[in-house]
């Protein structure tokens, strides 16, 4: 769908913060592994514990705001988190704070693209 104007630099940073993306799996799942526990990759699994759902979108502006909509829930979701284990658990809540500011990047990087897009 990312073919139009704007679309090469979109489609540039959806790659980028797919791997990003990806990225922070690996973490939150290596450090799942050091606590003793058992990463679960099941796409059904994935797709239920999901804070967010899939929306596909049907124009390039659409799928840029669906993508903001789900970092701005992920941001929630990681501030959330970050607050419940502070005290508990820092090592992991270090880590959670390294991706909160990832994703918060990437909200910043999908409305600037939503600007240029709708300018
Ligand atoms: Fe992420
Ligand atoms: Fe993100």
């Amino acid at each position: 769908m990312a073919r139009r104007i704007h679309a090469k630099s979109v489609s540039d940073e959806f790659l980028a913060h797919s791997n990003e993306e990806q990225g922070h799996a690996d973490q939150i799942a290596a450090r799942m592994v050091q606590l003793g526990g058992e990463p679960d990759f099941a796409p059904n699994s994935l797709s239920q514990c999901s804070h967010t759902e899939y929306i596909a979108g049907d124009s390039l502006a659409d799928m840029i705001m669906e993508d903001l909509v789900a970092e701005r829930i992920a941001i929630d979701s990681y501030r959330a988190l970050i607050e419940h284990l502070a005290d508990q658990a820092p090592t992991t809540s270090q880590m959670l704070k390294g991706i909160l500011a990832v994703e918060e990047q990437h909200a910043d990087e999908l409305a600037d693209l939503l600007e240029a897009l709708l300018s």
